[in-house]
């Protein structure tokens, strides 16, 4: 049985043949020779908003022959206080996989270990693995192996997708370093964890010196919207803009995972500079995605 539960917990090999896989199924998007989820309903229950993981999910699964039920929280008894466990054994008798955008990342392990069949982590608090599956997918696709190359990640250094960068840097070979607050840094256990070449610096211009690729994500997360005023303004000094990117090696890719707010985490200039680059990322959720069923169910 497999699950994509966190980049944390998928195995380097794995890893590798997802990001292998993901270009032939790119190209071969339209007349794919399998249908390897014929016959299959997998739900997405979502306790947060979402539009790329969403549809590329919703798309993906229908054109590897499966159907997809997007399953809202707040319209199933999960909603209502429901324990995730009997929502896992109810689903795990009546559906073939699952794909779950939540807050706690034990609720996706618990549906895991629960339901019995194939979990896929759509984004919790701590980790977004599609997301870097496919940023990943996309620097190589561009610029050929990360390993060796340097990544900048700058603002919320402590959030989801700041987390699965982290765990990718040990088991991909590449450098990442963190440009934020002290307050918004990963902890230090976390970072142990982890393992690999990575360095947390308060100096933006250092951090992107020589950076193969620049990565920002919003100031507030899903979920942190009680603490925006103040997260607004102790992140004010870590925009990604073109005197930044200037200091990057020349050539370096600049990325959002997406919704971008112009004039916070990103100015408007500099993200439209790099849009070619920032929506074949949203566009490239869809092929990754269906290297991970692919894997998921093989
Ligand atoms: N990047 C990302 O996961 O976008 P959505 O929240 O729209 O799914
Ligand atoms: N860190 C962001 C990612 C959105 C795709 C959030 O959790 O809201």
């Amino acid at each position: 049985m497999k699950h994509l539960l966190s980049i944390e917990k998928l195995a380097r090999a794995d890893m590798e043949y997802i990001l292998a896989a993901a270009g032939a199924v790119k190209q071969q998007r339209g007349h794919e020779l399998t249908q390897p989820l014929a016959g299959q309903t997998w739900p997405l229950i979502f306790s947060k908003s979402s539009t790329r993981t969403r549809v590329s999910f919703e798309v993906g699964i229908s054109e590897l022959g499966g159907r997809p039920m997007f399953l809202s929280a707040a319209d199933i008894q999960l909603g209502r206080g429901e324990p995730i466990k009997d929502t896992a054994r109810v689903l795990g008798r009546m559906v073939h996989g699952a794909v779950i955008r939540t807050f706690a990342q034990r609720d996706v392990e618990d549906f895991a270990q629960f339901s019995g069949i194939p979990t896929i982590n759509a984004l919790t608090d701590d980790e977004h693995p599609c997301q870097i599956l496919t940023d990943i997918f996309t620097f190589e696709e561009k610029r050929g192996p990360i390993a060796g190359k340097t990544v900048t990640f700058i603002g919320d250094g402590a959030c989801n997708v700041a987390n699965s960068w982290i765990f990718a840097a040990a088991k991909l070979g590449f450098e990442l370093r963190i440009a934020a607050p002290k307050a918004f840094q990963p902890t230090a256990e976390l970072l142990e964890r982890a393992g690999g070449k990575i360095s947390c610096t308060e100096d933006v211009n250092a951090a992107v010196s020589g950076a193969d690729l620049i990565y920002t994500d919003v100031w507030v997360s899903m979920g942190k919207e009680a603490e925006a005023a103040a997260r607004l303004e102790q992140l004010a000094g870590y925009q990604v803009n073109q005197a930044l990117v200037r200091r990057a090696r020349p050539g370096a890719l600049v990325m959002h995972c997406l919704p971008a707010y112009r004039g916070k985490e990103i100015d408007e200039e500099t993200f439209e500079a790099n849009a070619a680059t920032i929506f074949t990322q949203a566009e490239n959720r869809l092929h990754v995605q269906k290297a991970i069923l692919n894997w998921a169910v093989a």
